[in-house]
């Protein structure tokens, strides 16, 4: 059947799925996953090949235009970029109006969404050269609002980047460069955060993508559309679980490292714990960006020279899952972000910042899915529901209440 007449050969018959779990809400030619094999590919290109030797600036071009660029596509991308990475002066006033204390997702989610009425033109996306625009001027803008986001809360200056350097490269030094010190890049951490942000680029239909599509059905601009995305990544359920690990990982530690004590709250049912960065929605059987990021974890607190002890309590707890049948039967394996804050924290990245690292890596998968969506011209994203509630009263006046 012709997806558009569905609905009037079956009447207005709705499906009713929470959570959308057996809902496909678009046609994507993007990300293809397979949740049960472990399969996560961009645009047909494996996930494993290109953490390995794509740079995340190509993915970005890759998830975003369909093709891997070639030099000049590439330069041009980014020249094109770091030309729109001035943030107006006046955006430095509503990062200041915010307490220091303000969680950075909020923080990020309010300044993504004013960069409309500093970039009115932005939402103007017509034709393929506007849409073109609008894709760079986020791709640029985004970062820095990342770095001062980072720089308020750790009380450094606010600062512009680099036009030397490469993307990954300046986001680096927007965010932790110290006036008056000298400032080395370190290529370990380059090589880390490309990879990082690789793994997070994009991930089909899932819940702070879909919000991104959703809002941009109704042809609200890019960036408000982005800054929905952010407020949804936010949650400890789905890009806030990066925090959320680190967090329980450390109250593990104090509370003495006895992670069977908390393979036991996670287990019972009358407990509200949940063994967090376990679990996928869609992955049944093992998280490919897990298996990079685990190994990606040695290395780099390796090369860092940093010892974790909160690294061996993850892998304690994660070698307990594989042999508990709990977590075997209902395919709980640990997910992207179990081993991601262990990286970022050896980076030096505030356990806060964690979810903001996520929405750097989502930035490109978030544009990607809402160009499609707008190319394809697909309709206003609007669900249907079963209501439930009263059916006709009369009504009862205030007094007689
Ligand atoms: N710890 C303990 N039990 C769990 C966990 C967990 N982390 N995850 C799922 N379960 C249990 C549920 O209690 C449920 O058990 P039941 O069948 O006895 O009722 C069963 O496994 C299925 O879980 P659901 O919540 O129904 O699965 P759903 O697909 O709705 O949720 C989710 C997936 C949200 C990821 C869930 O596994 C979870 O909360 N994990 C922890 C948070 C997390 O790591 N989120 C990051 C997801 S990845 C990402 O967004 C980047």
């Amino acid at each position: 059947i012709d997806i558009k007449t569905l609905r009037s050969v079956t009447k207005g018959v709705t499906t009713i799925d929470p959570g959308f779990k057996n809902t496909g809400s678009c046609e994507s030619a993007i990300t293809f996953l397979d949740g049960e094999k472990g399969i996560l590919s961009y645009r047909g290109y494996s996930i494993e090949e290109l953490a390995e030797k794509a740079d995340f600036l190509e993915v970005a071009f890759l998830l975003i235009f369909g093709e891997l660029p070639n030099k000049e596509q590439l330069d041009r991308f980014h020249n094109d970029i770091k030309k729109n990475s001035i943030v107006d002066e006046d955006v430095k006033k509503i990062l200041d109006a915010f307490p220091k204390a303000a969680h950075p997702m909020g923080v990020l989610s309010s300044l993504t969404s004013a960069l409309t009425a500093f970039n009115p033109e932005s939402v103007n996306v017509d034709s393929e050269e506007d849409m073109y625009n609008t894709v760079v001027r986020i791709l640029g803008k985004f970062p820095v609002l990342v770095a001062w986001t980072m720089r308020k809360k750790s009380g450094l200056p606010l600062d512009y980047g680099d036009k030397n350097l490469g993307y990954v490269e300046n986001i680096l030094k927007m965010m932790f460069k110290v006036p008056n010190e000298d400032y080395t890049q370190s290529q370990i951490l380059v090589n880390a955060l490309d990879k990082l942000l690789i793994l997070h680029a994009d991930h089909e239909q899932n819940c702070s993508t879909s919000t991104v599509r959703i809002v941009g059905s109704s042809h609200a601009g890019l960036f408000a559309s982005i800054s929905a995305g952010i407020s949804a990544l936010w949650g400890p359920l789905h890009g806030g679980a990066n925090q959320a690990v680190l967090e329980m990982l450390e109250a593990i530690k104090a509370d003495g490292g006895d992670t069977k004590k908390y393979m036991a709250k996670a287990k019972d049912k009358e407990d509200p714990f949940r063994l967090m960065g376990f679990g996928h929605r869609v992955y049944k059987n093992f998280d490919p960006r897990a298996k990079i990021i685990k190994v990606a974890a040695d290395e780099v607190l390796g090369d860092l020279g940093v010892k974790d002890p909160i690294l061996d309590i993850a892998k304690g707890l994660e070698r307990e899952a594989l042999e508990d049948s709990y977590f075997v039967d209902r395919k709980l394996y640990p997910n992207v972000d179990f081993y991601s804050g262990i990286i970022y924290r050896g980076m030096g990245i505030p356990t806060d910042m964690f979810t903001v690292m996520f929405a750097l890596g989502r930035l490109p998968g978030w544009i990607a899915q809402w160009r499609e969506m707008r190319l394809k011209k697909e309709p206003i994203g609007r669900p249907r529901q079963l209501y439930v509630g009263e059916t006709k009263r009369a009504f009862v006046p205030l007094e007689k209440r």
